[in-house]
Order: C-alpha cells, then sequence, then structure tokens
C-alpha cells in the first residue's frame, strides 16, 4: 500500500483539516509528518467546530490511528490541552494516537527564544506565530535537542535543565527578560502525562508496518509550500520542509512509498505574517475576501493578507510536490464578486517572468487575466453539475494552466461541504 501526502501549495490555511478530515474515512492510518504547534487546522461537522494543532485530523473517526511522526516538534503542554478540550468535548483520543520517540521536544525556553529572536529582527521579522518552531528544530539541526524518547531516560531531567541552561544564556545575550517558570511547571505535568497515558514508539516501524498488511496511509502536511525552508521566501518561512518530499524524512518512508500527491489551494491566496505576497489586494477588495471568508488566524487570531490566485507560485508548488491532483478550497467566499482575477505571470523590473523569483525584494507587477464572477450562492451545491458555468470555466484555466485535474471542490467549512468530480474516484 502507499502514502497518500496532502499538502497546501500556497502560505498555510489551505484547508487540509478539513480534507483530510473528509478522506479520512479511507485511511486506517493518519500521520502528521513536519511542524508543530503553528498549525492550526479547523474541522466543522454536526454543527460543531475544532482546531488541532498537534493532534492528526484523523482524530475525529473511530477507528482511525493517528501518528505524530518524527518530523514533527511537540510542545507537551500545547499537545496535553488538545487532548483535554477534545476528552471535554466527548471526543475519545485513547489509543488514538502514538507518537514518535525521535519527535523533537519544545523547551518553554524555545518559546521565549523565538519572542526574544523576533523583537530583535524589529520591522524585519517573520511573524512567527511564536510557539517554539524555529528554535526547537535549530537545537534538533545543530544536534543539541531534546527528543520525545528521552522522556523515558533516567537522565531527562539533567539533559534538560543542560538544554534549559543554554537558552537561558542566550537569552541574557539578547537582554531578553522573561519568566518561564510557570510555563516550565505546566510543561513538566504535561510530561509527565506523556509518560503516563501516551503511546511512545518507533513510528517509522508502525507506518511501514502497516503498509506492509495493506493498510493505506494518509500523511496530513502542515503550513505550506510557499513556507517551505528551502523553497518558500526565505527568510519569510517556517523552519521545516512543508513539501512532499518533507513525508519521507518526516515518517521514515521510501519516496516509492508515495501514492497520491493531494495538492489544496484557495480560490484565491492568503499569507498570514511577513513576506512577499506578489498578489496582494490592500484594497477593499482584499477586505472583503478577508471578511468574506473569516481570514483571521486558527492558531493566533491574526488578520490574514489577502489577495488573488497566484498560477506562477502555484505551479511552482506542483513542481516541487508532484503534486498529481488538486483540490480547490473557498469557492464560495467569491460568490459576490464580479470579477476575479488570476496572476499568470510576474512583470519584474519590466521584464515578464513566469518563474518565482529567488529575489524576494524587487517590486513584482503580477500579470493578471480576468474572469467573469459567478454571483450565485454555491455552498449548497452538491455536485458538480449544480456548480456555475463561470466557476467551471474558472476551474478548467487552472487545470489547463497546471496540467494538474481539480479533483474536489469544496464550497464551505462544513465536511459535508464537498463536491467530489465525477473524475475523482482516488480523492475520496
Ligand atoms: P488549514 O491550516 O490548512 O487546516 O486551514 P485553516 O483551518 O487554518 O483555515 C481554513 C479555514 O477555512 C477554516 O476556518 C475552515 O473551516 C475554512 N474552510 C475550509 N474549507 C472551506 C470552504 O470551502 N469554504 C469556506 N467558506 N471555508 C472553508
Ligand atoms: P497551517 O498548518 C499559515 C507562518 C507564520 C510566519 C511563518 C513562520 O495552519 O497551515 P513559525 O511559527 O513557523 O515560526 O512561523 O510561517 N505560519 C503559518 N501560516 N498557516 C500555518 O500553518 C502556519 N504556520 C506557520 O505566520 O509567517
Ligand atoms: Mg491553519
Amino acid at each position: 500500500m502507499k502514502v497518500d501526502v496532502v499538502i497546501g501549495l500556497q502560505w498555510g490555511d489551505e484547508g487540509k483539516g478539513k480534507i483530510v478530515d473528509v478522506l479520512t474515512p479511507n485511511y486506517p492510518v493518519v500521520a502528521r509528518f513536519q511542524g508543530g504547534p503553528n498549525a492550526g487546522h479547523t474541522l466543522e461537522f454536526n454543527g460543531k467546530k475544532f482546531v488541532l494543532h498537534t493532534i492528526p485530523s484523523g482524530i475525529f473517526r473511530p477507528n482511525t490511528l493517528n501518528i505524530i511522526g518524527n518530523g514533527v516538534v511537540v510542545d507537551p503542554a500545547i499537545l496535553m490541552g488538545e487532548i483535554g478540550k477534545l476528552n471535554a468535548a466527548g471526543i475519545e483520543t485513547k489509543g488514538k494516537i502514538v507518537l514518535s520517540k525521535k519527535a523533537h521536544l519544545i523547551l518553554p525556553t524555545h518559546r521565549a527564544l523565538d519572542a526574544a529572536y523576533e523583537a530583535a529582527k524589529g520591522a524585519s521579522k517573520i511573524g512567527s506565530t511564536l510557539k517554539g518552531i524555529g528554535p526547537a528544530y535549530t537545537d534538533k539541526t545543530s544536534r543539541n535537542g531534546l527528543r520525545i524518547g528521552d522522556i523515558l531516560q533516567p537522565n531527562f531531567l539533567q539533559k534538560y535543565h543542560t538544554l534549559k541552561q543554554k537558552h537561558v544564556d542566550t537569552l541574557n545575550q539578547l537582554h531578553y527578560n522573561t519568566n518561564v517558570d510557570e510555563a516550565e511547571k505546566i510543561w513538566m505535568q504535561s510530561v509527565e502525562q506523556l509518560r503516563q497515558e501516551f503511546t511512545i514508539v518507533d513510528s517509522e516501524y508502525d507506518i511501514n508496518e502497516a503498509l506492509k498488511s495493506g493498510k493505506k496511509v494518509l500523511a496530513e502536511g502542515a503550513q505550506g509550500s510557499m513556507l517551505d525552508v528551502d523553497f518558500g521566501s526565505y527568510p519569510f518561512v517556517t523552519s521545516s520542509n512543508t513539501i512532499c518530499a518533507g513525508a519521507c524524512t518526516g515518517l521514515g518512508i521510501a519516496p516509492g512509498c508515495i501514492g497520491e500527491v493531494i495538492g489544496i489551494f484557495k480560490a484565491y491566496c492568503t499569507r498570514v505574517g511577513s513576506g512577499p505576497f506578489p498578489t496582494e489586494l490592500n484594497d477593499e477588495v482584499g477586505e472583503q475576501l478577508r471578511e468574506q471568508g473569516h481570514e483571521f488566524g486558527s492558531t493566533t487570531g491574526r488578520a490574514r493578507r489577502c489577495g488573488w490566485l497566484d498560477l506562477v507560485a502555484l505551479k511552482y508548488s506542483i513542481m516541487i510536490s508532484g503534486a498529481t491532483q488538486l483540490l480547490m478550497m473557498k469557492a464560495d467566499v467569491m460568490d459576490n464578486f464580479d470579477a476575479i482575477k488570476v496572476a499568470i505571470a510576474y512583470n519584474i523590473n519590466g521584464r515578464q517572468a513566469d518563474r518565482y523569483p529567488y529575489e524576494i525584494g524587487a517590486p513584482i507587477t503580477p500579470v493578471y487575466k480576468e474572469f467573469k464572477g459567478w454571483k450565485q450562492k454555491i455552498a449548497d451545491c452538491r455536485k458538480e453539475v449544480h456548480l456555475p458555468k463561470e466557476l467551471m470555466d474558472y476551474i478548467k484555466f487552472i487545470e489547463q494552466e497546471t496540467g494538474v485535474p481539480v479533483k474536489l471542490v469544496s464550497v464551505g467549512p462544513d465536511r459535508e461541504e464537498t463536491i467530489l468530480r465525477q473524475t475523482c474516484r482516488n480523492a475520496g
């Protein structure tokens, strides 16, 4: 069996949580492979709304095993907080989640360092979610990090204090005054709960054994391809590989195990935090997208920047990950628009470019193609034939430009507000 990989093709918040929840009935195993609590994945069903940060979005289905893979960075306090909220809402989590021994820990001082580094950057700050992601991955790659498996070792506290002291020294050098005592208390209690209540495993074995025994696995990406540490608009990126390749290193599966690469995109674009955004709309149209799309961060509540669909960036993301199918989200947000634009190229210093540029500082003027709006409510549509012609024209243009089929159209946040297109046998 294969691992199908769901990834965001834009700057995150494309609707990955909803899609993983919709697809999960076909997958006995769902696995997160990178990122950490910087993610906020929203699911809506039966009139209820949940936001997940660390826990895979398969948790609401009774027979799905949810794996938090080695590539994820885990803050035990946030993880246990999520478990508590789910249990309080009557969602059973016991026996449904396993955690990789090799996943790295986010310490309270990682969060403090995140804040200190952002403060030091001043106006050029990244706009991090301040969950400690960058500092935790930095410790991982500089070989100083602590892993989940360490909490099972007798010398865990000693290792913790050694690393914490390093962080405190750095915070002092940065003249960043903070007190982590309270956070540390909760963190240590959560570590104890992890030890007692969680199944901590060599998840690479679990996944490969699941595949061998004929079980399909769905890998749930976090963030988006344009925030990838290698291919995003560096340095305005996150600190992990958000692209499909991240699933191999973040789960311990061979490239040949990858099946479908399911690329999720919004019918327009959003970005939260700093960094280049060529099609950003700082006008009433951008405001309309934000209002209609409720574009406020699931993790931080920050207003998301909004703009038209960017095909240059989308094609780049599709190329890097080899997306085999596209799923289009949130077209309903543009129901009232007279006209819809899509960037088909960039104009940089008077030259037309169809590549995403290395130099992110240069002013980019997008070259737009305009489409007629459908001016009709689509949230109640449940079949492709019910979708307006103008929307189908828009979708067909995207397919023609990218060469990849749009196999699903999402018309609202709820699980049910989803249209599988006729050709869409494998996405569902
Ligand atoms: P993720 O991080 O990729 O899982 O996405 P988020 O949950 O951060 O943001 C997506 C937001 O859009 C959430 O509030 C979803 O409930 C909502 N959403 C998902 N699909 C649709 C859709 O097709 N239409 C509308 N209007 N909202 C959607
Ligand atoms: P999901 O999984 C949108 C952005 C932050 C910031 C940059 C670095 O919900 O799509 P970090 O906290 O990683 O140091 O932040 O990346 N960012 C996201 N934007 N969705 C996310 O996750 C994001 N995770 C990080 O806003 O610009
Ligand atoms: Mg999100």
